[in-house]
């Protein structure tokens, strides 16, 4: 299906030195730095600002007050990652953050200043941070980031942006039979359905997924419609070693209002002093965590999940009415007027919240430089698992860890650029329709949308069980294989697309949250409700050769 034939048809294709798939801000950081190496296409499947980036709200996490200390923000990070993040990784990102956060302001991106703080800036403070560290622009700092980086691209001659083009899959070169049966091999680009339904062949000397998380396969997220996984699903496919993806990291505070798709209410509000409150208007956090309403959002999440529960209740509330008003209008803009839209005055009224899906802390392992375990291919942003998040990412960590990674990347490809710009671009074989037909009914692709989406919600959110699991494993892999038939019966949509990349990734975090006998972090399982010594390390596995498609071998 996705390996490269050394013979039989060949079309005219499109290459270049680096294919980027998503528009996020790890992917146009690394497109930016790579475009001094050589030509640059990057594909994002709707428009270039959709990306989770664009909704972000809290802020990037870096060390920027003489107040902080990098001792401070790393211990902080593997406090919250529980025992699993790579303390080298840690220290890395930490370290090279300040530089980082010091380029988006070269380059234009506007964060709120304070000259009162040593570092000039006026940096927020959210759960599971000891300190004010969060540079952020109001509660819109991820549309600032996008806009910034996409001027940027936009005046870079070797970037090519092109929306509406949508990756199938993976191009795997392998030099023989022998070792396509083992996985593996070169990434050598990938199939990519353009916007007149034509799937072509990008052909690519290094090619990286950028594709954001997986919140879509959760009926209730945080994350934009683009977020179905789709470089964790061809990464897998195409036999890369995934990682910990049972670690599905659920926002405790989503707008709960009927009319409200996705509405995030930042943590930030939290770390400006709201605090959380059941239906009688009482703070309940202090029942569960000394750490209040600033603990680490897997305990906030849960905390909140079980006052649901425990009172039948369809939402908790947040409560910032005690604070300033004009304070709260200009701080947080977005959701004041957001909020506004849908009748609630957030200077004086309590604010309706609910955890969704916000962020997947595992992925497509990557080493120190961003490689995944497929040559040629790397991965980068919350597609990657890096080792920085462990089993509970801290909260703006993520778009540090996307700038951080994407220079680590640009700076492994330029030091290995005579390697790599040499490589000769390897003769692909078209996409073949074979005896596929046009999809007739839609309601092949909705029913089973809804239907894997609410499974996942119902049997594998904030506090699982075995049980549930097994259930949602048996419901999900009859699905998965439906949808691979349809997949090969009829002509390849961008829905289809997405349906087969939701099926793939839902069951490989329910085959995750299986193999994972123990609570840890994000993940709570209260058949072992304790966390195990022994089981402190990462959840490694990848496509099971000659197996069906979605079958793991945990390694
Ligand atoms: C938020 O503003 O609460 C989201 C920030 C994040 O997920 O890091």
């Amino acid at each position: 299906m996705f390996h490269v034939k050394h013979m039989g048809a060949i079309m005219l294709n499109t290459t270049c030195d680096f294919l980027i798939i998503g528009s996020g801000i790890a992917g146009l950081s690394f497109a930016l730095r790579v475009a001094q190496l050589g030509s640059v296409i990057v594909i994002t499947k709707k428009n270039e600002i959709d990306s989770a980036t664009n909704l972000a709200q809290g802020g990037i996490a870096a060390v920027m007050s003489a107040s902080d200390s990098k001792q401070n923000h790393t211990q902080d990070t593997l406090v919250s990652g529980a025992g699993l993040c790579n303390e080298e990784v840690v220290r890395m990102v930490v370290d090279k953050g300040p530089e980082r956060v010091r380029d988006l302001i070269a380059l234009g991106v506007g964060f709120v200043k304070n000259s009162k703080d040593s570092s000039g800036l006026d940096l927020g403070r959210e759960g599971g941070h000891s300190k004010r560290r969060v540079a952020h622009a109001h509660d819109f700092t991820g549309k600032e980031i996008e806009r910034t980086l996409l001027e940027k691209v936009k005046g870079t001659a070797s970037i090519q942006v092109l929306e509406n083009h949508r990756a199938v899959d993976l191009i795997l070169m392998t030099e023989n039979k022998e070792n396509e049966k083992k996985l593996g091999g070169c990434c050598a680009g990938a199939y990519v359905l353009n916007e007149k339904g034509e799937v072509e062949v990008y052909r690519a000397k290094v090619t990286t997924l950028c594709t954001g998380g997986t919140g879509k396969v959760y009926l209730y997220t945080t994350n934009p419609d683009i977020a179905t996984g789709d470089g964790l699903a061809m990464a897998f496919r195409a036999g890369a070693i995934m990682a910990n993806m049972e670690f599905v990291q659920f926002h405790p505070t989503c707008l709960y209002h009927p009319k409200a798709k996705n509405f995030l209410i930042s943590e930030a509000v939290r770390g400006e002093g709201g605090i959380l409150v059941d239906q009688d208007g009482h703070p309940f956090m202090e029942k569960y965590d000394s750490r209040k309403d600033l603990a680490t959002r897997d305990a906030v999440a849960r905390a909140i999940d079980r006052e649901m529960k425990e009172r039948g209740a369809d939402c908790v509330f947040l409560d910032i009415t005690h604070k300033d008003k004009e304070f709260v209008k200009e701080r947080f803009p977005t959701i004041y007027k957001r909020c506004l839209e849908y009748g609630i005055d957030i200077t004086c009224e309590l604010i309706p919240v609910v955890p969704a899906a916000h962020y997947m802390c595992g992925g497509v392992e990557t080493d120190i430089w961003g490689r995944t375990s497929i040559d040629g291919l790397l991965a980068l942003g919350e597609t990657a698992c890096t080792g920085l998040h462990g089993a509970n990412r801290l909260a703006s960590n993520s778009l540090l860890e996307a700038v951080v990674f994407a220079e680590r990347a640009y700076e492994y490809c330029a030091d290995h650029w005579d390697s790599i710009s040499c490589k000769a671009f390897p003769e692909v074989e078209s996409w073949k329709v074979g005896d596929a037909q046009a999809l007739s009914e839609e309601i092949l692709i909705h029913h089973n949308w809804d239907l894997i989406r609410r499974i996942m919600w119902n049997y594998v959110g904030i506090v699982r069980n075995i049980k549930r699991l097994q259930l949602a494993k048996k419901h999900v892999k009859a699905l998965f294989q439906e949808i691979e038939q349809h997949y090969k019966d009829y002509f390849v949509s961008q829905d289809m697309i997405e349906l087969r990349n939701i099926a793939l990734v839902s069951l490989l975090i329910i085959e995750s949250a299986l193999h994972r006998k123990e609570s840890r972090g994000l993940h709570y399982l209260v058949d072992y409700p304790e966390s195990q010594e022994k089981l402190a390390k990462n959840t490694r596995f990848r496509k099971k050769s000659g197996e069906w498609p979605g079958e793991v071998e945990f390694v």
